[in-house]
This record gives C-alpha cells, structure tokens and sequence, in this order.
C-alpha cells in the first residue's frame, strides 16, 4: 500500500477522568495531561487518543455527550484544550479525540426537544415507536432491552447502549448532516482525527421485528440487529466523503462485526477508516463482548491464530491498529499471563509480541506499567455501567453471587479506569484529593516514578520498543514490511517473520515456563532484540522461559 503518515504514529490512549487532576477534585483533566506531556514525550510516544471530553452526564462516563461543542467543566475549558493542542504540537505529538455519533445522552438539547415535543423536527433525531407493549425483544449492550419507555407519553426510544444512550436516527438526512458539520468543525480545530466510537450500531434492522431468544431473559442481543445491518455502506460513504476525506486526518473506527471479507469497504485504499480495530484477540476468554459469564477456554496457540488470521486478512486491503489493552479492556497483563501477570519477563514479551505485528501500535495508559487487574470484594464497589449489568445478568442466567463477582473482577472496565499510579505516595500521586475510582492496591509497586529512575522497568522496556521502531536501522522493516506467520515447534512460543525486500527480521516470543528450541528460517545475521542471552546456532534459537528474541536472518 502507499504510504501514508499515520503509519510511523505511535499512539498512547488516555482515559481523562483516570490520567492525572490537576486540582485536587478527584478527577482528571486537561491541565493534568498538559502536566504530564514531558513524560509522554520522554516515552515516545507520537499521538494521544483521548477518550471523550465533551459535555456529559458521565453516565457511561463521557460516551453519554449532551453537547457536542461544550467540554466537561470537570475536564477543563476550551482554552485549556486549545493549551494542550498547541503544546503537544510542539513536543512532536499530535492529538485524537474520541467521536461518538451513534447515540448522544438523553441530556441532549435535542432528545430534550424530542421528549418535550413529539411535533418538534428533533423527535426524528431519535428512534421513537409508539404502541403501549415494548416493541420488540432486542436486548442493549449495558442489559435489558433496547426500548425505554417515554414517561407520560405510549412511547418507547431506542437505545444499543446504556438507557441515557439514545440512538440517533441516521436514517434522517438532517440527522447526518448536522453531525458531519461537528465533524468538520473540530477537525478544523486543529485535532489530528478521531477514534470513532461503536460506529457500525449506526445502522438498524428497520423491520424492527422480534427474533429467537438468547438468553432467559427471553431477549436476544442486538448485535444480531443492530450491528454491521445492510446498508450501512450508504452511511459510512457519506461520512467519509463529507468528512474525513476533506482532511488529511486519521481515523479508526471501533467497528466490531465487521468480517474479513469486508475489510477492503472498511480498510481499503478507499475504505471509510483508515484504521479498524479487530476484537477477536482480545475477546478471547469470552463467548462475547456481552457475555463475560460465559467463559471461554483458549491457548497461546489460540491467541497466535487470532492475531495472525487478523494480520493477514488485514495485510491484503489495508493497516492494522494493533493493541492489547483499551479502556473496556481487563488488564491484558493479567488477562493474558494469567498466573503470570507479575513475571517482568512474561510482562515484556507480551509486550514486544504486539507491539511489532505490523500496524501503528496503540498503548493503553498504565500498561507501559505493566498495570495488573485488581480485586474487588462486592458489587458496590464497581463504577462501570456494564460490569454492574454483567454481575444481575449472570446471576439471573444461573451463576452464584460469587461466580457473578469472579466474573466481573476478571473483565471488569474498572479494571482499566483505576487512576493512573504515578507514585508511591497516597492516592498515587494521581490527586490531592479523593479519586472518583479506588485506586488500584499494587501502586507502591507499580508506579510511573519508580520505573522512570529504573532501566530494566517495563516502562524503560516500552521506551525501548519505541525507540527500535522509530528511529532504529531496522526501522523501515519494523514499520512496512510484510508479516509472515511463523509454525513453531513449541505451541507456547509466538513467532512471526517481518519483511522488506532488503531485510528479513525473525521474532520470537515465548510464553513458555520451560526453555524452548526453536528453528530460524536462516541463520542470524544482527540481533535486533533480545531480553535474555542470545543463544543460536546455525538456524536454531534456544529461547529461555519469557523470552524475547529478534534478529536479522539471512
Ligand atoms: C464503545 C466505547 C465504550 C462505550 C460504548 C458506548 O464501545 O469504547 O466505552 O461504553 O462504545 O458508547
Ligand atoms: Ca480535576
């Protein structure tokens, strides 16, 4: 594919309530991160995607926008937006924010004037059915269905999410429009593109009929429905074109159901992102996104297959966002290490592991950290809208309280919102005050100040992986060559092959408790990385237990 500039990016993803709070609230802001820019740079990082900042009744905490052009006072202002832009522009590093147009909150002017008034042009902004019987079995995302009942009126509205997420109606031309023109205008404000969030709910089953069950709840999900619909096309074309594409910015949409046959529309040379995030990796251990009580069994060989089935179908059309963590993610430390999420080397690996796929890496906050999950001992103690849903749900689906509570510290979204750990003192060092979320129990451990003064932290070891990326000989390699797959012989051990015309790098990730013996496909010529001693021979590398190993094969 040609080249194009957001494929040397690095991009480091920030959660603002949870990042740093600059005044003592409890909660994170755009001063905190303006505070924090040195550190970011000092990593290497090239571009920050910051989860949504706008105006919100913080139900879903921000995915719930109630004015598009507004930001969260608790965030900060403009101004300081405008600060933070300008001064991380001049450390190199470019700036994404979040764009969430499926649903808006219901504390929208506009869902305000639909409620208000069925007559008024903004009810055909949303999905209203009138009848006095719930429309139709669809269950939303957060639990329950789809349809919430309008108070006073034999109304329902839709939502695919949370009861304060009401869907737009972008079957409504104005709908579409107005969104576009709030594209443009803070595209126009100097951001470098969008994370574009949930982005193929957008689309419905407009026959809005009821279909089989799922679940005891006699519901069915409304992704089968919902997500990824016939005609979805049309939408994302025009969004592109009246967009996106007037600008050179970047964007990667949050596009799940989408199928690799379809990556080509989506990914393409003329596709609608420029980047999608693919979930089969990281939903793994799970029947689904929605399910975290039905468990899923899996392997190292499992977590390879999906991730180069991924990286292959991808390959053909486009480029690949790449990630193991994000802000609805469980720690991928913990997630995928298991019993050996505290293992630095475990830790690395897995990190380098990801982190060379062919993409533009995306890093979660905290996980230069190695962040692990936390524990919590009751329901009370979680923010998350979805983990409180998941916890009812299950136990209605038949598990024990105690299953329910299991279930959710493993998948939790807190796992992942949990203030940023900047040092061993109280709180953190992430407030003066008190953090809106506990923070988590291993921060004298785990935090930023001691891995910055200690060269061999998992910090310095994503500094490192930066740093061969971008600036190294072997950069042209790292960043555009082709990915190969690589069959091991040991089903513990990851490897895959990066390739340009000039050069061959052969990487090798262990996941294994014993020493492995691996074959190279030649013999080495230059170790690009290794985190133990180097040991091949001819074509045979002898891998320590979490060992990473790269070199230039020839
Ligand atoms: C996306 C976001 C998630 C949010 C949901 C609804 O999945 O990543 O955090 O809850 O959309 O906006
Ligand atoms: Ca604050």
């Amino acid at each position: 594919m040609q080249k194009k500039w957001w494929q040397e990016e690095i991009v480091y993803q920030i959660y603002p309530k949870s990042f740093c709070d600059s005044n003592g609230d409890g909660i994170g802001d755009i001063n905190g991160i303006i505070s924090k820019l040195d550190y970011l740079k000092n990593l290497g990082v090239t571009m920050l995607w910051i989860c949504p900042i706008f105006q919100s009744p913080m139900d879903d905490n921000g995915y719930d926008i109630s004015n598009y052009f507004a930001l969260a006072p608790e965030f900060g202002s403009m101004e300081e937006l405008r600060n933070l832009v300008k001064l991380a522009k001049e450390k190199g590093i470019k700036i994404i924010l979040d764009l969430v147009i499926n649903h808006t909150s219901d504390e929208h002017e506009w869902f305000q004037e639909a409620l208000k008034d069925p007559n008024s042009k903004y009810h055909d902004f949303y999905i209203f059915k009138s009848g006095t019987e719930v429309p139709n079995n669809w269950r939303s995302m957060f639990g329950g269905s789809v349809w919430e009942k309008v108070e006073g009126r034999d109304e329902f509205y839709y939502h695919s999410f949370g009861k304060k997420q009401p869907d737009l109606n972008w079957e409504n031309k104005e709908v579409r429009e107005t969104l576009y023109q709030m594209v443009n205008q803070w595209l126009d404000f100097g951001i470098a593109g969008f994370r574009v969030d949930a982005i193929t709910f957008i689309k419905k089953d407009l026959t809005f009929q009821s279909r089989e069950a799922d679940g005891v709840d006699g519901l069915v999900k409304c992704t089968k429905t919902s997500r990824n619909q016939p005609g979805i096309e049309t939408f994302l074309r025009e969004l592109k074109e009246q967009t996106f594409q007037k600008h050179d910015c970047v964007t990667v949409a949050e596009a799940p159901g989408v199928q690799y046959e379809e990556l080509e529309d989506f990914i393409g040379e003329d596709g609608y992102f420029s980047m999608i995030f693919d979930f089969k990796h990281a939903d793994l251990d799970i029947a689904s996104g929605s399910e975290w009580f039905k468990r899923i069994p899996w392997t190292i060989k499992d977590l390879r297959d999906r991730l180069m089935t991924s990286q292959l179908a991808i390959q053909k059309v486009g480029w690949s966002a790449n990630f193991i963590e994000n802000h609805d993610q469980p720690r991928a430390t913990s997630k995928y290490l298991l019993d050996q999420e505290a293992n630095l080397d475990a830790v690395k690996t897995l990190g380098a592991m990801y982190f060379f796929l062919r993409g533009t890496p995306f890093i979660y906050q905290g996980q230069e950290l190695g962040m692990r999950n936390f524990t919590r001992s009751g329901i009370e103690e979680f923010n998350d809208i979805s983990s409180i849903d998941q916890y009812y749900r299950s136990i209605e689906e038949g598990c024990t309280e105690e299953e329910a509570l299991h279930y959710i510290n493993l998948r939790s979204r807190d796992n992942a919102r949990t203030p940023f750990p900047w040092k061993n003192t109280e709180n953190a060092g992430f407030s003066s005050g008190k953090p809106w979320l506990k923070v988590t129990e291993h921060y004298s451990e785990i935090n930023a100040n001691d891995q910055v003064q200690n060269p061999d932290s998992i910090y310095h070891f994503y500094r490192h992986l930066i740093d061969l990326r971008q600036n190294s000989d072997f950069k042209e390699c790292l960043i555009y060559g082709d990915i190969i797959p690589l069959e091991t012989q040991c089903q513990d051990v990851i490897a895959y092959i990066r390739k340009t015309e000039k050069e061959t790098i052969g990487c090798y990730f262990s996941f294994s408790k014993e020493v492995q013996k691996e074959l190279l496909p030649a013999e080495v010529s230059e170790i690009v990385l290794s985190t133990k001693t180097a040991i091949y021979k001819e074509k045979e590398v002898s891998l320590a237990p979490f060992q990473t190993f790269m070199a230039v094969i020839k």
